[in-house]
């Protein structure tokens, strides 16, 4: 849930360096950034509240610095509470992801022992129990073991890296939350994410949970936090191209994501079949399978339980990763845990996986980030090839996810063909909306919605996870407090929030749900609502009606494209930035 980036090495000036690996970063968080350099005897610190700034701060050329942006947790969005946080003796800087759950003892302990806090943050606690650790010893082992120390008290998901003035080292160690390492000839480099270092380093490694890195100008260490013993790096070639992370062209992330999003199937359908059989097979191998998810991924898991209900008369669960540790009491080595997650790092989904790999369940990972730790904790990998998605709003990795699950459930059903054919329908689908009449027609129906303060959203069977998904997006990205809803669930209350003019959403493919979701719309109507159909046919009930391409079971793929859209036209006609929500982070790494 924010982004780290360190360095260890040639004296330069840092500042630019730092800046320009937290501003590939900032969409992982971006309440507050901060950048510090250790400087013979002090460690220059420029942080502030706020996105970050165009230009490098003023920092003088050093050896050894780091930088963090910022998702707050504890303490507000002030720059007292930006990282990097200091002790009292000036020595150490430290930056963290996570959350300490057990920081208002750690504090107390160290109010009463004389230490003075600046900030509100968890975070401060460590670099005054760092302190405390280490005392007056200078040698890196001593601070190393400082380290270790410090990382056995806390509680909760943690990651954190400390600068340590006099030996001139970083230290950094995790639990859950990502970090990875680097090198070059210039010096040592340590990130929450390897875009981050896709301009200085060819090979990484990303480190493993319990582990502690030793950064030095010329060399990294790794070691067991536990036992101490030194580990080998794990170093492998970097995958992501610069060219994946530019705007090429285009005014913003989220909408470059959502045009890039027939090639995403494309490349689904012509090169990426072989690790869908391979899912396929685990899934018919299982007794039980489990799709998991957060957020957007958990809608995409929630469509493919309807669509290996639908396609291959497979019973598959569906949960939401923070929900799942309360319910996998059931799990046996025979069940098959798949996780969803365009990042995989999302905590929830790791939390229920790494509870599921406990009872023995076998692990499958649908993720977009090759070295993720989802992808490295999964027995099997099937990766999204859907190239970086920066925009915080998850677009084509949540079609990417759906057509792989609509393709996995045609192949355990013996019909692979088949879904080949509805995925080239639906990216046809796709193109369509994309088209310049059918933007200007989203951009009209959000002309028509975006003073309203609610919106509401509707679908059955296939259409409900799209009616979550679709207020999902609408809402993260205008503010409009848009909900999506099961259409039976209407008159069980929901319809009590309809008035005049509240515009409520319909899908409605031509299947089995049309009567029925029509019934419902008419309800809406009937009490002042404006009816917005998302249908390959016009109806008398709908009020504005947005045509989609009829695509059978891959409506999910295409019908979820005019509300990504309608999101985006929202934002631009509210004055929001798309691609960085306020509040939100695009990998959710805290609990
Ligand atoms: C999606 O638009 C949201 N930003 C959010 O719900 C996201 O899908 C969720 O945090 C899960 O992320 P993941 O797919 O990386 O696990
Ligand atoms: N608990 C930390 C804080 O509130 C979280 C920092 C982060 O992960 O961005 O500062």
């Amino acid at each position: 849930m924010c982004g780290i980036i360190g360095f260890v090495g040639n004296e330069q000036p840092l500042g630019g360096m730092l800046i320009e690996g937290l501003r590939r970063l900032e969409y992982r968080g971006y309440d507050s950034w901060g950048v510090a350099v250790g400087q013979n005897g002090t460690i220059e610190v420029a942080k502030r509240a706020g996105r970050i700034v165009k230009e490098a701060p003023t920092l003088p050329s050093a050896s050894i610095g780091f930088g963090h942006t910022r998702w707050a947790t504890h303490g507000g969005v002030t720059d007292q509470n930006a990282h990097p946080h200091v002790d009292c003796s000036g020595r150490f800087a430290v930056i963290h992801n996570g959350i300490i759950e057990n920081f208002r003892k750690l504090r107390q302990q160290l109010l009463d022992a004389g230490h003075e806090f600046i900030s509100e943050t968890d975070s401060e606690v460590l670099a005054h129990l760092i302190e405390d650790s280490v005392g007056d010893r200078t040698d890196v082992t001593s601070v190393t073991e400082g380290v270790r120390t410090v990382f056995g008290m806390l509680r909760g998901l943690n990651a954190f890296i400390v600068l340590d003035n006099h030996s001139r080292h970083l230290f950094a160690v995790k639990n859950v939350s990502p970090l990875v390492l680097g090198h070059n000839d210039t010096g040592s480099y340590i990130a929450s994410d390897s875009l981050a270092l896709v301009e200085h380093v060819d090979d990484v490694h990303y480190m493993e949970d319990g582990q502690v890195a030793v950064i030095g100008p010329g060399e990294i260490r790794l070691y067991n936090h536990e036992s101490g013993d030194q580990l080998n790096l794990d170093w492998k070639p970097l995958t992501i191209t610069t060219g994946d992370t530019s705007l090429n062209g285009y005014p913003h992330f989220m909408i470059k994501e959502i045009s890039e999003q027939p090639d995403v199937i494309r490349r689904i359908v012509t090169d990426g079949i072989e690790p869908v059989r391979g899912l396929a097979e685990l899934i018919r191998e299982s007794y039980g399978t489990f799709l998991v998810g957060s957020g957007t991924s958990s809608y995409a898991a929630l469509s493919g339980s309807y669509l290996f209900s639908r396609i291959a008369r497979r019973h598959v669960n569906f949960n939401v990763g923070s929900e799942f540790k309360y319910q996998e009491h059931f799990l046996t080595d025979r069940s098959l845990v798949v996780a969803l997650s365009q990042s995989g790092e999302t905590a929830d989904v790791i939390e229920a996986v790494m509870a599921a790999k406990e009872r023995g369940a076998k692990i499958a990972a649908l993720v977009n980030v090759p070295g993720s730790t989802l992808d490295r904790m999964a027995d099997y990998s099937v990766h999204l090839n859907a190239g970086p998605e920066q925009c915080v709003l998850s677009t084509k990795a949540y079609v990417a996810k759906v057509a792989i699950l609509l393709l996995a459930a045609h192949i355990l059903n013996g019909s692979e063909h088949a879904g080949r054919e509805i995925l080239w329908q639906s990216v046809d689908g796709i193109e369509r909306l994309l088209s310049p009449i059918a933007s200007d027609h989203i951009r009209n129906v959000a002309s028509q919605i975006v003073d309203r303060d609610h919106c509401f959203i509707i679908g059955r069977g296939l259409s409900y996870p799209t009616a979550l998904e679709s207020a999902l997006k609408i809402k993260e990205v205008s503010y409009i407090h848009a909900e999506g809803f099961a259409g039976g669930e209407l008159k069980h209350g929901v319809i009590a929030l309809i008035d005049t003019g509240t515009p409520a959403i319909v899908f409605s493919p031509l299947d089995e749900t049309r009567d029925d979701i029509l019934s419902g719309a008419m309800e809406m109507k009937s009490r002042g609502a404006v009816i917005i159909g998302v249908s390959p046919e016009d109806d008398e009930v709908f009020d504005i009606h947005v045509p989609v391409a009829d695509v059978g079971d891959g409506s999910p793929i295409v019908n979820v494209v005019p509300a990504q859209l309608l999101g985006y036209q929202l934002a631009l006609m509210r004055n929001l930035d798309p691609d960085k929500p306020r509040n939100l982070a695009k990998s959710v790494t805290v609990k």
